[in-house]
């Protein structure tokens, strides 16, 4: 075995990547990400990293790593001039408008998402006309398209600061595309969904489907329980859980607590980091993949950065300019 690749697997082990391969997989993950380094380097790009990676990606080849709005905040501070997004395309189109003269790849064809692909701009356009001088606020789990349509953008990570703030000039709003969050976001206010408001059909696959009733079981078996759940879940799972928030806030808050167990209520990519990043601490899995996510591994990231073209991302100028400002709006409001 080579000096390089002897020490990447000693680099690999100390991350804890040794506990999640089986007999003789660490060296074919540091085979790879040996090479996905040294070629990220030689083509002056940075790899960022969404937290529902696998934790080889995350760790092994990411620079920039975190949820939606860290991810979209450092991209747009980097001095690379090649962005290779792990993560989904909506996250890359982001970084792409934020970023108009960097090239952005995407390392699969297939990192859609559910939540992005309930909405188009023609949607947004009609729900304007229908509610006249309503602001619209956006999840960032949307197209460029929507995105040029709407007032401002949210992530999980400031959805509520900046909702509230919405409502210091308006009693009523219009939140897209995530009912679910929408919903316990103006609970969360003191807001009647429905009411005060306009909520649209989008649901995202990974987190609608959790199940309430077996946290009542978890909690019986495990005393001192702390139930972490994602905002995008539906509010009869929210109501059962002692903390909603976005994948941040729930790795600071599993950080800053000590609670006898953790149920982490979410993509399993999270749930994954967090035994590595916490080895002390005790994770209970109630989890789903997400599919788009997961179509991204270190082949594919090879594969890209061994042939980037096929998987660049781009958006119209004119399309790119309006989404823009409702991205800056984010970065204000949320400051
Ligand atoms: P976060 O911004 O909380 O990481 O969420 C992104 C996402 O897609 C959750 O499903
Ligand atoms: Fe979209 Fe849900 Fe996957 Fe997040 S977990 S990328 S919201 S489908």
């Amino acid at each position: 075995m080579d000096g390089a690749l002897e020490e990447e697997i000693k680099r690999l082990t100390a991350l804890g990547l040794h506990r999640r391969c089986a007999e003789g997989a660490l060296e074919q993950v540091a085979a790879r990400t040996l090479e996905i380094n040294r070629l990220k380097k030689a083509r002056k790009a940075v790899i960022c990293a969404h937290v529902y990676q696998t934790p080889d990606i995350i760790l092994g080849v990411g620079d920039l790593v975190g949820d939606s709005y860290k991810l979209a905040d450092d991209c747009r501070k980097t001095q690379a001039e090649v962005i290779i997004f792990c993560g989904v395309h909506f996250m890359a189109e982001t970084a792409k408008i934020l970023n108009p003269s960097k090239k952005v790849y995407v390392p699969s064809k297939n990192a859609g998402c559910s939540l992005s692909e309930a909405i188009t701009g023609e949607d947004v356009r009609k729900l304007k006309a229908e509610h006249p001088g309503l602001p619209v606020v956006t999840y960032i789990n949307t197209s460029a398209e929507v995105k040029a349509e709407s007032d401002c953008i949210v992530t999980s990570a400031n959805a509520e600061k900046i909702l509230r703030k919405m409502y210091e000039g308006h009693e009523k709003v219009i939140f897209v595309p995530d009912r679910f969050m929408g919903a316990n976001l103006a609970k969360a206010l003191g807001k009647t969904p429905g009411k005060d408001i306009i909520l649209w059909k989008g649901t995202c696959i990974v987190h609608e489907h959790f199940n309430p009733e077996l946290i009542k079981v978890y909690r019986q078996r495990y005393p001192g329980l702390s139930v972490l759940a994602h905002a995008e879940c539906p509010s009869e799972l929210i109501a059962a859980v002692d903390f909603m928030g976005g994948t941040g806030d729930m790795m600071r808050y599993v950080e800053s607590t000590n609670a006898a167990a953790y149920l982490l209520v979410t993509e399993c990519g999270f749930g994954e980091l967090a035994k590595l990043k916490f080895p002390q601490k005790n994770f209970i899995a109630m989890c789903r993949l997400c599919p788009y996510m997961k179509s991204i591994t270190l082949d594919s990231v090879l594969a890209l950065l061994k042939d980037p073209h096929p998987e660049e991302v781009t958006v119209p100028a004119a399309i790119a300019a309006r989404a823009k400002r409702s991205i800056d709006k984010m970065f204000e409001l949320a400051a």
